[in-house]
């Protein structure tokens, strides 16, 4: 249940009498990514494992991307073979050779999920580690992905390219110095590519969360930083359900969002809205 009293299914309307009218419940389209092969990385946790999860049961082939062997398997073990798990760092050409690779031709789409958290410093307290970890998983393996997907797709006449950004991508004080920097240049990286490539037929476009409840993790807790961010945290709604996420990411990745491109999506509960 999340604040909504959103419930997941496995789809169709709800069951008499089970949740009341205003709750949320994930219907999957039936259909919708049939015949399709999507890349999603980070597809091991939270939001990128709802994510790969909904598109396998909208009959898409998911092209599985974590460093996590473990985790990976088990959403083999629970999808079957709609999944194609590929052990893989993001920020690691050679690994994302290997991941187009495992699609085995024709990419319809992408789906750059993976992300790391920062501990909440301001800049003049990064640390050189911080910075260069952080916009490499957050903004350089994105940017890999992009650049080894792209031309299989305009060569197959288009695409759907979904970036996650952030809550700080919008704003200041949503995360620390490297996260935010990491989140605002992916969105510049997204309306660039969908400048370059939507006569192309390919549709770049970015989902900006704000709370969800996942396990990502945060490398400690700058306490300056976190002080200065809480009155902004302190507006935040509720977390959402991952699920809830992968609802926005499924439309952007289908043809559902044929209009859009280079559309930054708040999927925030209205947090960017004041
Ligand atoms: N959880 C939130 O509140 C929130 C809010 C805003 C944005 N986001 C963004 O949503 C995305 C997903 O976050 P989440 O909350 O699901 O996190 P998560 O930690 O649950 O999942 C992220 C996954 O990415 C994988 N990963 C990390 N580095 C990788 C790398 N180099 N190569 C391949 N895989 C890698 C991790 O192993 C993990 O399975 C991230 O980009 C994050 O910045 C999350």
């Amino acid at each position: 249940m999340d604040r909504t009293g959103s419930q997941v299914t496995e789809g169709g309307p709800p069951e008499p009498g089970a949740p009341p009218e205003t709750a949320w419940v994930e219907v999957v389209t039936p259909g919708r990514f049939a015949g399709q092969t999507v890349i999603v990385t980070g597809a091991a946790s939270g939001i990128g494992r709802a994510t790969a999860t909904r598109v396998a049961r909208e009959g898409g082939r998911v092209v599985a991307v974590d460093v996590s062997a473990e985790r990976l398997e088990a959403l083999v073990t629970e999808l079957g073979e709609a999944v194609v798990p590929v052990v893989a760092d993001i920020t690691n050409d050679d690994d994302v050779a290997r991941v187009v690779a495992a699609a085995e031709g024709r990419v319809h789409a992408l789906a750059n999920v993976a992300g790391i958290m920062d501990d909440f410093a301001p800049v003049a307290e990064v640390s050189d580690a911080m910075w260069d970890r952080v916009l490499a998983v957050n903004l350089t393996g994105p940017f890999r992905l992009m650049r080894a997907v792209i031309p299989g797709m305009v060569a197959a006449g288009g695409g759907t390219i979904v970036n996650v950004t952030s809550e700080a991508g919008l704003r200041g004080g949503a995360a620390g110095t490297a996260y935010t920097a990491s989140k605002h240049a992916l969105i510049g990286l997204t309306r660039s590519a969908a400048t370059m490539y939507g006569p192309d037929g390919v549709r770049t476009n970015a989902v900006a969360p704000g709370g969800v409840a996942t396990g990502m993790a945060i490398p400690g807790v700058n306490a300056a930083g976190m002080a200065r961010l809480h009155p902004v945290h302190a507006t935040a709604p509720a977390p959402a359900q991952p699920e809830a996420l992968a609802a926005s990411i499924a439309f952007l990745l289908s043809a559902d969002s044929v209009n859009l491109n280079g559309a930054i999506l708040p999927s925030d509960g209205g947090w960017s809205a004041s």
